[in-house]
């Protein structure tokens, strides 16, 4: 690493991933065998060190999928969860796990409530389970759970003697996120110097410090950190990778730290596990959420249109994002200029006038414009012909019932041209997407569907829904489309046409703006 030329050199900090387990165990996640290996995968081309896989003991699935991931040859050590119970060790080497992360509460109150055992009973049996993984050869990382509630003698007694029976590693786990970064500190010293071991930092994010107290215990020489994508854990969730990792790279702290996780990759990784596990991230979640990269208030827009360090910390790019630009009600004359100017579009006053005022009015309904959107909005005012939507929907019929499979028919006029196309499908709803599909397949092959959604606006059966889908074209390039209404399946046709006529419209303007 090199910092205005003088050459620095960084510490090198292990990501221990525990998304299979730690975020599974997020209420209502649960993943099949082969998705969690395909979770792991990811995980394993992101970089991360070592990915805690599963707790075999639990369930035949459970083995399964952690055996899967054992088998799968991965580059990041695999690590399976085991309560300090010989049982739940010889799982883990059951299903061809080399390591193993094996615990046991030490804090009185856990002892007496949950484990009703002594002090002295919870040390022997922690220094039984590692003694034990260790004569089968394991590689073992020990936490003391629910460490930052324990008291500070009995906890320093566990962990050397654990050290002393050969341990690998020991981990603090800040179990229901209570900890200051300052107490986070003062313990990680103590460990770090009673075991000489490598450290880990496990923390829960219930007063949201998770990634602060996990940098502290970095800063207080612990070497490798617990982290899910997207923050993903029990309650509030843990130390979220993409936010440690960015921190890590972006920001300065006392030392230097590298990792070996590709940032570019951190997005598609974030939409992976969010699509599998069905939680996404919320939209102000840094780095991977719908705005962290997003602009919306006149004189942002126009500060990051001069210069995009104004209003961002870290480039969109580093991180797998692209910047996206709304108008709303916050728009301003300036903003929406110079929006329109990035594609050489100069629109006369009145002629601005007239579509910041249909800005403002979608914006005081509660909308907000994207970038696409506003150019559909100055295309209509100043009579653009190359803004004019490419695909319409000129006929559209669905069947479905027992006994048949759903089955659907399309008309499209793409471009003054007519189109007919005709799929069966799972559902009205993926037969009609299907159908469309069909159709413009035959016309362009690159789009794909990304992402597809729906929600209920309102209760009841006259529920009004919601639905969002994000088409992609060959180039990688994405459009998002909402659309409401009653009919879930009118909807989401269109709702589908919009994203396609938007992404035709971005690959237009992508041209554009190259030129300008
Ligand atoms: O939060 C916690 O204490 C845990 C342990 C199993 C390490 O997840
Ligand atoms: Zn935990």
């Amino acid at each position: 690493m090199n910092f205005g030329g003088i050459s620095v050199k960084a510490r090198k900090i292990r990501i221990f991933d525990t998304t299979l387990r730690d975020g599974e165990q997020t209420p209502g996640v649960a993943l099949r065998p082969e998705q969690k290996l395909q979770i792991a995968q990811m995980l394993n081309r992101l970089g991360v060190n070592a990915i805690e896989a599963g707790f075999p003991a639990i369930s035949e699935g459970e083995k399964k999928g952690v055996g899967l991931i054992a088998k799968a040859g991965l580059a990041a050590q695999i690590y399976g969860l085991a309560r300090a119970e010989k049982s739940d060790i010889d799982a883990c080497v059951k299903v061809g796990v080399g390591s193993v992360h094996t615990f046991i509460a030490t804090s009185d109150l856990h002892l007496k409530f949950k484990l009703k055992m002594t002090r002295e009973q919870v040390l022997e049996k922690a220094v039984e389970a590692v003694s034990y993984a260790k004569s089968l050869g394991l590689d073992v990382e020990f936490s003391a759970e629910d460490a930052t509630r324990s008291d500070r003698e009995f906890l320093r007694q566990v962990y050397k003697a654990v050290a002393e029976v050969g341990a690998d590693r020991v981990n603090i786990p800040d179990t229901v996120g209570t900890a200051s970064p300052q107490e986070i500190s003062s313990i990680t010293k103590d460990v770090v110097g009673i075991t000489s071991l490598p450290v880990s930092i496990h923390c829960h994010n219930d007063f949201g410090w998770a990634v602060a107290n996990s940098v502290a215990a970095l800063e207080a020489g612990a070497q490798s950190v617990h982290v899910t994508i997207n923050g993903i854990g029990e309650r509030a969730g843990n130390t979220s990778l993409e936010e440690l990792a960015a921190s890590l790279a972006y920001l300065n702290f006392n030392e230097k730290y590298e990792t070996s996780i590709a940032l570019n990759r951190i997005y598609e990784t974030s939409i992976f596990v969010s699509n599998l596990v069905g939680i996404r991230p919320q939209p102000n979640k840094a780095i991977v959420g719908d705005n962290a990269f997003a602009h919306e208030s006149g004189i942002h827009t126009h500060g990051v249109l001069s210069n995009p360090l104004t209003y961002e910390p870290i480039k969109p790019e580093d991180v797998g994002r692209s910047r996206t630009y709304y108008a709303g009600k916050h728009a301003g004359a300036h903003g929406v200029s110079a929006m329109l100017g990035e594609y050489g579009i100069a629109p006369d006053r009145e002629q601005a006038k007239l579509i910041l005022d249909q800005v403002k009015t979608i914006g005081d309904a509660g909308g907000r414009v994207t970038e696409v959107e506003l150019l559909e909005i100055a295309g209509k005012v100043m009579s653009l012909r190359q803004f004019e939507r490419m695909v319409h929907l000129t006929g559209f019929s669905v069947t479905t019932g027992i006994g048949n499979n759903p089955y659907a028919f399309v008309k499209l006029n793409i471009g003054g041209k007519d189109y007919v196309g005709t799929s069966d499908g799972v559902g009205p709803v993926d037969a009609a997407l299907k159908a469309i599909k069909n159709v413009t397949g035959a016309w362009d092959n690159t789009f794909k569907i990304k992402d597809y959604r729906i929600g209920a606006v309102s209760g009841g059966s006259e529920a009004m829904c919601e639905v969002t889908v994000e088409v992609e074209d060959g180039g990688g390039s994405s459009a998002v489309a909402k659309s409401k209404g009653y009919d879930i399946v009118i909807t989401s046709v269109q709702a589908m046409l919009e994203a396609i006529n938007r992404a035709m419209l971005k690959k237009e303007l992508k041209s554009i703006r190259q030129n300008v």
